[in-house]
């Protein structure tokens, strides 16, 4: 087994090496770090529902009703009829047909496409897609085609060049996990319908922030009822975990029959349903709690701007502070830490060699104090760093 030591060292030595750090409490926007109380500005808790009352009640009402596991995958002695009210809630959230869940995004990604393609098709991706998007590829066996980030030429130009294949299908993610800016959804469905593919968006940082009623990338372009397959997370905004398809009943049935990540793993725990299904209602019920969200984002995002940080345009919770090499972007997020700012460096593989960066997000919840102590530890952390 000498080849785990060697590996890891080499991890060190290209500064890729990752090692996980312990919270030892947490409560919303804070967590205690190495004893030391820090400000979280990189959960993917966009709307602070993990520790909302509601979500919390739902979560253990669903516990005294249903118990702590599920007990089976769905198919057999684990589809509880929470499981339904929560599938029946998102489709009509998302306005489709039929909606399933999944244990996790990353189940949910594996599961469809391998469901959906297979060795006679190909699949085209954006070169940013999340990995479990590749991974769900990979496990098809179906052809892979990566076209440049958001290029539409380019994912002409390969749909122009695979006309042979049995079934094309175009994924993307809806919003980028690393860099917060949105796929071309419009240009992506005309596409598809000109060359006869279908798509599928992956909304998990989109789910409960976009759109107007917060239904994810679809609903903010107006585009429904022209993407075939939307997947979400119940993980980040929705303040659970799990993840879900929505789309036709057909699509569903398919899922249900042919999806091995649905079909051979547990149904989800009742305490993560039903902390879904309170934070979808709420969602719903208090738009407020996504309009904090947005004007926190545009708050920090100016701050950094006028501090001479270089990000991006595009209004977006995530916001990628681009540091570089790998050794620079952790002693970025070290000072930050030093600070009281907790806001992990992102490395390759998640992110292409050379664009190491901290992964800003906003939440509803953090205040204007919140955020203004935040900035002036990127004011000291940067210069420190030779980021500004
Ligand atoms: C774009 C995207 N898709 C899928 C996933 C996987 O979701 P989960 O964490 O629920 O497995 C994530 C994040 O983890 C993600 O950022």
């Amino acid at each position: 087994m000498d080849f785990l030591a060697d590996e890891l060292e080499d991890l060190c030595k290209k500064g890729l090496y990752r090692r996980l750090v312990s919270m030892t409490a947490t409560r919303g926007t804070r967590s205690l770090i190495g004893g030391k109380e820090c400000l979280i500005l990189s959960s993917n808790n966009y709307l602070g529902l993990t520790h909302h009352p509601e979500v919390m009640r739902g979560a253990r009402a669903a516990i005294n009703e249903w118990g702590a596991g599920s007990g089976g995958s769905r198919l057999t002695t684990g589809n509880l009829s929470l499981h339904e009210d929560l599938e029946r809630e998102i489709a009509r959230f998302k306005g489709t047909e039929r909606a399933i869940t999944f244990g996790s995004g990353y189940a949910a990604n594996t599961g469809v496409i391998q469901a959906l393609t297979g060795k006679e098709d190909v699949v085209l991706g954006d070169f940013l897609n999340h990995a479990s998007i590749i991974d769900g590829c990979r496990l098809s066996r179906a052809h892979f085609l990566v076209y440049r980030h958001r290029d539409m030429e380019h994912l002409e130009k390969l749909l122009k060049e695979s006309q042979g294949y049995r079934r094309r299908l175009i994924v993307t993610d809806g919003v980028f996990s690393m860099d917060g800016d949105m796929a071309p959804l419009p240009d992506i469905a005309v596409l598809a319908e000109r060359y006869n593919a279908f798509v599928m968006v992956d909304d998990a940082h989109a789910t409960g922030v976009y759109g107007k009623r917060g239904a994810g990338t679809a609903d903010h372009f107006g585009l429904d009822g022209q993407i075939m397959v939307q997947m979400g997370t119940l993980s980040k905004a929705l303040g659970s975990a799990g993840a879900y398809v929505a789309g036709s009943a057909r699509l569903i049935d398919y899922l249900v029959n042919r999806a091995r990540s649905f079909v051979f793993s547990t149904a989800p725990a009742p305490a993560a349903v039903g902390a879904a299904l309170a934070a979808l209602r709420l969602l719903q019920e208090q738009p407020e709690i996504r309009e904090r969200l947005w004007e926190n984002a545009l708050f920090f995002r100016k701050g950094l701007k006028k501090m001479g940080y270089q990000v991006p345009e595009e209004d977006s919770p995530i916001i990628p502070v681009i540091v570089g090499d790998n050794d620079s972007t952790m002693k970025m997020a070290g000072s930050l830490l030093e600070e009281g700012v907790y806001a992990p460096g992102i490395r390759p593989p998640t992110v292409p060699p050379g664009t190491g960066r901290i992964r800003i997000t906003l939440m509803s919840t953090h205040t204007r104090e919140d955020l203004d102590w935040a900035l002036s530890a990127f004011a000291r952390a940067g210069k420190k760093a030779g980021v500004i």
